[in-house]
């Protein structure tokens, strides 16, 4: 079986969020299964100097506004395709997101760019290249879907939701450009109130949706979460499905990572007392290996309620714990997060920027890693620390529901839970589960039984790789 997965991002050559991760870790699980696949992504800067240039595959004359060439090579182990148009994706810095944090004018150009070479690749415009099925990640792939319906060759498509919030909304007059039938400007295609919707033409064209868990896939059928589209999810509910993703559990591995002072395991633990010492010191923090250090990384937005922790910090404080902060985002957060730390020196250490390294300290080093997130279709902090044995106390929501098992009264009798949920997300209801997971960090047979069976947790690809399969056969069966 042959795919053509279609991402804006995808580690390790460029990435923004857990998109790149994903993309970047299912080939290898999809191979595993004996399914081969081939990335497309936009010729970006990062993504033309990982391939080394790479052998050209086709010119264009013209790609929306100027020449592009397909090129192919190899990068990381993964067969990449890269759309290479100076026009619509040589620029620095941000793949979305010009210097002064506003969008590039022209996103839906450079992302319509994206689907029709896709549906081009996919239905046969390129001699010797043939795929089975093509699976698009979120809205900037969305109208691959579109232009496979229309294209001269039936290929099906499977189209993933890694986040509804992020919707790819442009004026209709770009429509026009779009090279796309007139048929395709309804409210049964494109049209998404009064716009066009790349993620919507996603959900209304593919073959199959998917979602990254189980819970969320369920969630986004409400209108509290559905942001607009539950209506068109609900209609479209057989095709819906939530599989879970994994981590790269080589490139994630606590034995190996050289970012750690000290490699550990679940068998030999010991070393993961010498990254707590890193991190407190890295941070500011009192060297205390008896005090809770509470661990956070990730985008410092609403939705991941980093102010719900900032406003916990009184509780924080007051149950003896630490607070080791990583992340980048919107400037009031941040501002909150210096301001903590300045305010309690010792006990409060945060860094705003992106950084691997002290990433992965903090999985390694941290006794329980926080993720309060509003709403979260998969999350892949808490998996990260589920693997570096920092026990997660997470918001009961979406993915985080699915990875997390909760160590309430009955499953703590029974030996069982690998961290904490709370709901509804609230800073009261946060505080009461820092308060409960403090009482267990006292009692510390409790809390190394969590930390054994966080540990012991699979939260590699293996499960959720075979699920894709099934789906991708279910898709090739229906497409016939
Ligand atoms: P999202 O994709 O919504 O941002 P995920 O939890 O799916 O959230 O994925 C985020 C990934 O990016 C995780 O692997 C996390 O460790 C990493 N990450 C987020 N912020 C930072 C940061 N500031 N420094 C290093 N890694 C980060
Ligand atoms: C999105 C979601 C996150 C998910 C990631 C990868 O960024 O916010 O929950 O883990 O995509 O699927």
């Amino acid at each position: 079986m042959k795919i053509l997965s279609v991402a804006s991002e995808c580690v390790p050559l460029i990435k923004t969020g857990g998109l790149a991760d994903v993309a970047g870790a299912l080939p290898a699980a999809l191979a595993a299964e004996g399914v081969k696949v081939t990335t497309l992504l936009p010729g970006y800067p990062a993504v033309m100097a990982a391939l080394g240039g790479g052998r050209a595959l086709r010119r264009i004359d013209d790609l929306f506004g100027g020449p592009a060439r397909l090129q192919r090579g190899e990068a990381a182990g993964l067969d990449i395709i890269a759309i290479d148009a100076p026009h619509l994706y040589a620029r620095a810095g941000n793949p979305y997101l010009a210097a002064d944090g506003g969008e590039w004018g022209d996103n839906g150009l450079r992302f319509a760019a994206l689907g029709a070479i896709a549906s081009l690749l996919a239905t046969g415009g390129m001699r010797g290249l043939n795929f089975d099925v093509v699976h698009a990640h979120d809205w900037q792939a969305g109208l691959a879907p579109a232009y496979l319906r229309f294209g001269a060759k039936r290929v099906p498509s499977v189209f993933t939701v890694h986040n509804l919030a992020f919707q790819g909304k442009f004026p209709l007059d770009l429509f026009p450009r779009l090279g796309l039938p007139p048929q395709a400007l309804s409210v049964e295609g494109l049209e998404y109130f009064g716009a066009l919707g790349f993620l919507k033409a996603g959900l209304w064209y593919a073959d199959r949706i998917t979602t990254v868990s189980p819970t969320y896939a369920a969630e986004i059928r409400t209108p509290e979460a559905g942001m607009g589209l539950d209506g068109l999810l609900r209609g479209r509910a057989g095709a819906v499905s939530g599989i879970l993703n994994g981590i790269d559990t080589v490139e994630w591995d606590p034995a190996k990572d050289r970012h750690l002072a000290a490699n550990f395991s679940a068998t030999k633990l010991a070393g993961r007392a010498a990254n707590k010492a890193a991190l407190q010191r890295r941070l500011g923090l009192e060297e205390n290996p008896d005090a809770l250090l509470l661990g956070f990384v990730g985008r410092l937005t609403w939705q991941k309620g980093v102010d719900l922790i900032l406003g916990a910090i009184p509780s924080i404080l007051g149950c003896g714990a630490q607070l080791a902060l990583l992340g980048t985002g919107e400037r009031w957060i941040e501002d909150g997060a210096r301001g903590a730390a300045w305010a309690h020196p010792g006990r409060i250490g945060a860094e705003i920027g992106y950084d691997e390294g002290l990433a992965r300290l903090i999985y390694g080093g941290a006794d329980v890693v926080l993720v309060p997130s509003r709403f979260e279709p998969c999350g892949l902090a808490q998996l990260c620390a589920l693997r570096y044995g920092a026990v997660p106390l997470v918001a009961h929501v979406g993915g985080l529901t699915d990875t997390v098992v909760d160590a309430n009264e009955m499953a703590l009798a029974q030996g069982l839970g690998t961290g904490l949920h709370f709901a509804p997300v609230q800073r009261e209801m946060l505080e009461a589960a820092v308060w409960r997971m403090a009482g267990l960090w006292r009692d510390r047979k409790a809390f190394a039984r969590l930390q054994a069976n966080a540990l012991a947790t699979d939260v590699s690809w293996t499960r959720s790789a075979r699920r894709y399969v099934a789906l991708y056969r279910d898709a090739i069966a229906d497409a016939r």
